[in-house]
């Protein structure tokens, strides 16, 4: 069969482990595909930094949105990040000229998903987003596909691997917030602005996305009640830890009698349950369903390896020729939730 063509628009940190698990784990991609996954073109901001693995036999673009006009490409992985500019345009041309899109970019999915997945239905391809909630934990396709015979209550989880590495490390060592971010950076775990990890801006895009994946509704990232964890000092971890409690900061969808609730707060979580024992980078997300009862994903959150696991699960199932709607329902059916129907207080 033929192969399938990839181009990678930024070679951050993910971009450059996209490019690793293609080549490491390349036979065991070609047997489970029944084709070869190649990548044919790359761009990113600056040439000539090391990045651990050679770009030469790449096709090079200044300009990604070029990529989206390549004859020799069908599948753009976007990995530029920002919820408009060139990720958006990039996007949107590569639809226009009918090809896959993969995505790490919860912003991006967050402001514009909806109008991405009703152009991508009206040209039969697929925009694709795993990389985008909870890093390496395959929490879309487990919505989507294995528990899709559920009707969902609630959807939660630690959606943010920074916060939830900084809140660690102030129980754990009562350092400052500005140091133990600085190394949250260092580790690849931040946002390119940092602010969005610590203002739970971040967690309410992935919130907003895991909303309308699981309630089949449109996404609505303004209707996220959203509080970060600037305010949480070692003195409030050290307290809660006494009263048996760790602080998390928690995404939580639910849904009740056609009203959805999305809200993004620090949370006291009682040391007897399993989210609780999440740590590090580590995410988690628990799952309500009305058959299942509940199923707790647990995995790393962020950084090179997981992040790009994710987006290779994503091509591999184009590979396979696998389609599937951009959300849990064909955009056109999505159930339009008006502000009024949206609970926030
Ligand atoms: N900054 C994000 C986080 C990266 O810390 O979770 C993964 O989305």
């Amino acid at each position: 069969d033929k192969p399938l063509k990839i181009a990678i628009a930024g070679l951050g940190t993910v971009g450059a482990g996209v490019i690793k698990v293609l080549n490491d784990n390349k036979d065991l991609m070609s047997a489970r595909c029944g084709r070869s996954v190649e990548v044919t073109a790359v761009s990113a901001r600056d040439r000539n930094r090391d990045r651990g693995v050679s770009l030469d036999s790449f096709t090079w673009y200044d300009n990604p949105v070029d990529m989206a006009s390549d004859d020799n490409v069908d599948v753009v992985v976007e990995l530029i990040g920002g919820s408009d500019g060139i990720a958006k345009a990039l996007c949107e041309k590569a639809i226009e000229n009918g090809k896959h899109v993969v995505t790490a970019n919860k912003a991006l999915i967050a402001h514009h998903g909806t109008a991405l997945a009703k152009a991508a239905e009206a040209k039969g391809v697929n925009v694709m987003y795993e990389a985008a909630v909870a890093g390496g934990i395959p929490i879309i396709k487990a919505l989507r596909e294995g528990l899709a015979g559920n009707g969902f209550s609630r959807v939660y989880g630690i959606l943010n691997g920074t916060c939830n590495y900084m809140l660690t490390n102030m129980r754990e060592t009562g350092r400052d917030f500005d140091v133990i971010l600085s190394e949250a950076q260092d580790l690849g775990y931040a946002e390119a602005d940092p602010t969005f990890d610590v203002d739970g801006i971040d967690a309410a895009h992935k919130l907003a996305i895991l909303t309308s994946v699981a309630f089949g509704c449109e996404v609505d990232f303004d209707g996220v009640q959203t509080e970060g964890i600037r305010h949480v000092s070692p003195i409030d971890i050290e307290f809660a830890e006494e009263l048996g409690y760790r602080i998390k900061l928690l995404g939580i969808t639910s849904r009740q009698n056609g009203t959805v609730e999305q809200r993004v707060h620090p949370c006291m979580v009682s040391k007897e349950t399993p989210i609780s024992q999440v740590e590090d980078v580590f995410n988690a997300v628990v799952c309500e369903g009305n058959f299942v009862d509940k199923v707790v994903l647990q995995g790393r959150g962020a950084g090179e390896g997981p992040t790009a696991s994710a987006v290779v699960g994503d091509l591999v199932d184009i590979a396979r020729s696998l389609s599937v709607p951009t959300f849990s329902v064909a955009a056109d059916k999505l159930e339009k939730l008006s502000s009024a129907s949206l609970a926030r207080h």
